[in-house]
């Protein structure tokens, strides 16, 4: 009886201690952002062709972010809870009109430096094309990520745009 009760400490302990882990590392889930399409919209541009990158990121690239993140863009400091959307369009061409197409992906980033204190205090994320649960992001994608916005003041580019 004892033995049990010890072996079951044992894997208490060993979860609490695994949940523990998960959830302070910069693997913490990133939520999916609903209702991103109601928030402030930051800005647009558009990669066209002659993009290095066309074949994976061609198309209209919408920022939006929520009330958190727009003291951020205003302070230079994006405070916990700040939630920025990167949409990515696809661009058509039509008689020289370039409609929106379908959504390709959307990338997420969610400040939270309790949770995501390895990379700049933000959780990043990727959700494939409509998707709410198709995750994209992989450890070596986050690293690419990393690449280029960690180099940013608060590891944002974009401006925002009146
Ligand atoms: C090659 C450099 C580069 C890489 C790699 C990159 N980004 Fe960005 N990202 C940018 C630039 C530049 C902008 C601003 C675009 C603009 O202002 O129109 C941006 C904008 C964003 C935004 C809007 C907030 C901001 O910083 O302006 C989010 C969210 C975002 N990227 C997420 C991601 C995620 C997630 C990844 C990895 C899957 C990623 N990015 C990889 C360069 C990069």
């Amino acid at each position: 009886m004892k033995q049990l009760l010890f072996t079951a400490l044992v894997i208490f302990s060993i979860t609490a201690a695994s949940f523990t882990i998960r959830f302070y590392t910069d693997e913490a889930e990133v939520a999916y952002p609903e209702g991103y399409r109601m928030w402030t919209h930051v800005k647009t541009g558009m990669a066209g062709p002659a993009t290095p990158d066309f074949q994976n990121s061609g198309g209209y690239h919408h920022i939006y972010a929520n009330e958190a993140a727009m003291k951020g863009y205003s302070t230079g400091h994006f405070p916990k809870g700040s939630v920025i959307v990167f949409d990515l369009i696809e661009a058509k061409e039509k008689n020289g009109y370039f409609p929106e197409g379908k959504r390709r992906r959307i990338d997420v980033m969610v400040k939270d430096s309790t949770l995501y204190p390895n990379t700049g205090g933000w959780g990043y994320e990727e959700f494939n094309a409509d998707s709410k649960t198709e995750r994209l992001m992989t450890t070596t994608l986050r690293e690419t990520c990393l690449g280029c916005h960690s180099k940013q003041p608060d590891h944002v580019f974009s401006k925002f745009r009146n």
